[in-house]
C-alpha cells in the first residue's frame, strides 16, 4: 500500500496557503471570450506554469498553437523503478474563465477570492480554478513530504475551455507524443453535493449557433415608416418562438430520433438518488411563481442528464440604454442545443438550419452560423481505474461516490478519449450551489479540500491497481 498519510498531514496543516493560491490565480481575469483579456490569459497562463514549477513539476512549459490560447503542460515522471513500471496520469482542469456578466449583481468582486462562511466567492473559484488547485495541492503535498509520486503525472491545464477548445484537436495532434497516458483525470465536474462526491461518466455535447435577421441598412423612425417596413425583432421573435413546443421540447422534426431512451433500471436508479424538489429550485435561482419545464414524468435529473435541450443564450435588438422608437435593422441571437448521447452533432446542425430556413417569415435575409460544436461523450465503468476512484472518493468524502450525468460539455474529452484510448475519471468540485457562470460564483472550501485529500487518494490508488 501506498502510505498517503505524510502528504494528507502536510495538506491539512498548508490548506490555508493553497486557498491563498488559489486566491492569486482568482485575482486574474483570464477570460477568454474576451479579446480584451488576451493578455490576462497570458498572464494567467504564466502564474500558473510558475506555480507548477515552484512545487516541483518539471518541463512546465506554455503549449499554444497558431490562434489559440496558452495552455500550461508540465510532469512529473520519476515513478517507475527497476522492478515495477508505473502508469501515467493525465491531469486535466482550465485556467480560463467566463465574464462575469452584469458586475453589480455581484456582491464582491469577481476577481478577488472572498470567504465567507464556508464558501469562497469569486470568478473561476470553482470553475475552473479550484479544480485545477485541486490537482497542484495534491503533487504538492506529496513532492514537499515525500519527494516524490507514486504514480507519473502530466499536467494539461487548458486556456480556452470556455469558448469551446477551438484549437485544442490541433494541440493534441501536434503534441500528442508527449500527452500521451494511461488514464486521464479531469476536475471540471459537479459533486452531487458539497458532501456527496461524484464520478461524472456522460457529457452533453454542444451546438452554438449564431441566427442574424435583418431587413434594414440602419434603424428607421418607428412611426415615420412604421406599416409597410418589416421588423426585423419581430421575426426573430416568431422564429425562436418556434424552436420549442408547450413543453420545452424541441419543434424540429426527427431532432429526437437518436435519443436513447433510459432503461426502466436506469430510471429506477435515477430515482434512488437523493433529491430536495425545493433545494433545486433554489439553487437554480427560479423565483417562487415560477413552474419548472416539465417532459411527461422526467425528472430534473433525467431531463438534465439524458436528454436534449434547446436554450436562448442572446437575443440582441438596439438596447435598453439606447431604447428609442425605431424599427431596428437588424435582430441576432444566439442559440444552444445540448445532444446527448448517440445524437449526431453533424445532423442536428442540419435539420437545425434547415428549420431555420423554412421557418423565418417571408422577406427578411437570414444568416445562420455554427460557432462551437462538441459532440457527447460516455464511458462505461469497467476499466480498474473506476474502482481506484470508487476507493479514494469513499475515504476522502466518507461516502460513495454517485455516478453522474453532467449536462454541460467538456472539449478536451471525446478527442483525447478516443486519441489515447485511455479511460476518464472526471471528479470535480463544483456543487449545487457554485453558480458557474452566473453572478457571484463560488466553490465549497469544505468539499474543496475533501477533494483535494481524495485527489491525494487516488494518486496512491492508481498507483496500486494497475500491479
Ligand atoms: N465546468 C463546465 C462544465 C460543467 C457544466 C460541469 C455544468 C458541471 C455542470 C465547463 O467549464 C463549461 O462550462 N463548459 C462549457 C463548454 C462550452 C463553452 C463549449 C459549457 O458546457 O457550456
Ligand atoms: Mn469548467
Amino acid at each position: 500500500m501506498i502510505n498517503t498519510k505524510k502528504a494528507q498531514d502536510y495538506f491539512k496543516k498548508n490548506s490555508k496557503n493553497f486557498i491563498e493560491q488559489l486566491a492569486r490565480f482568482v485575482a486574474i481575469p483570464s477570460i477568454s471570450s474576451d479579446s480584451a483579456h488576451t493578455k490576462d490569459v497570458d498572464r494567467s497562463a504564466n502564474s500558473v506554469a510558475a506555480y507548477m514549477r515552484s512545487i516541483g513539476l518539471e518541463h512546465v512549459e506554455i503549449l499554444q498553437v497558431r490562434g489559440g490560447k496558452p495552455a500550461v503542460y508540465g510532469d512529473w515522471l520519476h515513478a517507475s523503478t527497476k522492478t515495477s513500471t508505473s502508469p501515467t496520469l493525465l491531469l486535466y482542469a482550465h485556467h480560463d474563465v467566463q465574464p462575469t456578466g452584469e458586475h453589480n449583481k455581484w456582491k464582491t468582486e469577481p476577481f478577488k477570492a472572498v470567504k465567507k462562511g464556508d464558501r469562497l466567492y469569486g470568478r473561476g473559484a470553482a470553475d475552473d480554478k479550484g479544480g485545477l488547485m485541486m490537482h497542484l495541492a495534491a503533487i504538492a503535498s506529496y513532492l514537499k513530504t515525500k519527494k516524490k509520486l507514486p504514480v507519473n503525472v502530466k499536467c494539461l491545464f487548458e486556456g480556452e475551455e470556455e469558448i469551446g477548445s477551438p484549437t485544442l484537436v490541433k494541440l493534441l495532434t501536434k503534441y500528442r507524443k508527449k500527452l500521451e497516458a494511461d488514464v486521464m483525470v479531469l476536475s471540471d465536474t459537479e459533486n452531487y453535493a458539497a458532501d456527496i462526491p461524484g464520478i461524472t461518466i456522460q457529457l452533453r455535447g454542444l451546438i452554438s449557433c449564431h441566427i442574424s435577421i435583418s431587413a434594414l441598412e440602419k434603424p428607421v423612425h418607428s412611426g415615420g415608416w412604421g406599416g409597410p417596413i418589416p421588423d426585423p425583432a419581430l421575426a426573430m421573435a416568431k422564429l425562436l418562438a418556434k424552436l420549442t413546443d408547450g413543453n420545452g421540447r424541441m419543434a424540429i422534426p426527427n431532432v429526437y430520433e437518436d435519443v436513447e431512451l433510459l432503461s426502466s433500471e436506469q430510471r429506477a436508479l435515477l430515482k434512488k438518488l437523493p433529491f430536495d424538489l425545493n433545494k433545486f429550485r433554489k439553487h437554480a435561482g427560479v423565483l417562487e411563481d415560477v413552474e419548472l419545464v416539465r417532459q411527461g414524468d422526467a425528472t430534473p435529473h433525467e431531463m438534465i442528464w439524458h436528454l436534449p435541450s434547446l436554450s436562448v443564450n442572446v437575443i440582441q435588438v438596439s438596447s435598453r440604454a439606447q431604447a428609442s422608437n425605431v424599427i431596428m435593422d437588424s435582430a441576432w441571437a444566439q442559440i444552444g442545443i445540448r445532444l446527448v448521447p448517440n445524437m449526431m452533432p453533424e445532423k442536428v446542425i442540419k435539420l437545425l438550419d434547415d428549420f431555420l430556413k423554412k421557418n423565418v417569415e417571408k422577406g427578411f435575409r437570414l444568416d445562420v452560423k455554427m460557432d462551437h460544436v462538441l459532440p457527447p461523450w460516455k464511458t462505461s465503468i469497467e476499466h480498474p481505474a473506476f474502482r481506484a476512484a470508487e476507493r479514494a472518493l469513499k475515504k476522502g468524502y466518507g461516502k460513495e461516490p454517485v455516478y453522474m450525468g453532467c449536462g454541460g460539455s467538456i472539449g478536451f474529452v471525446e478527442p483525447f478519449a478516443k486519441a489515447l484510448k485511455a479511460p476518464a475519471l472526471l471528479i470535480g468540485v463544483e456543487d449545487p450551489e457554485t453558480a458557474a457562470h452566473s453572478w457571484n460564483e463560488s466553490l465549497h472550501l469544505g468539499g474543496w479540500q475533501k477533494g483535494v485529500v481524495s485527489m491525494i487518494e487516488l494518486l496512491g490508488e492508481l498507483a496500486e491497481s494497475s500491479k
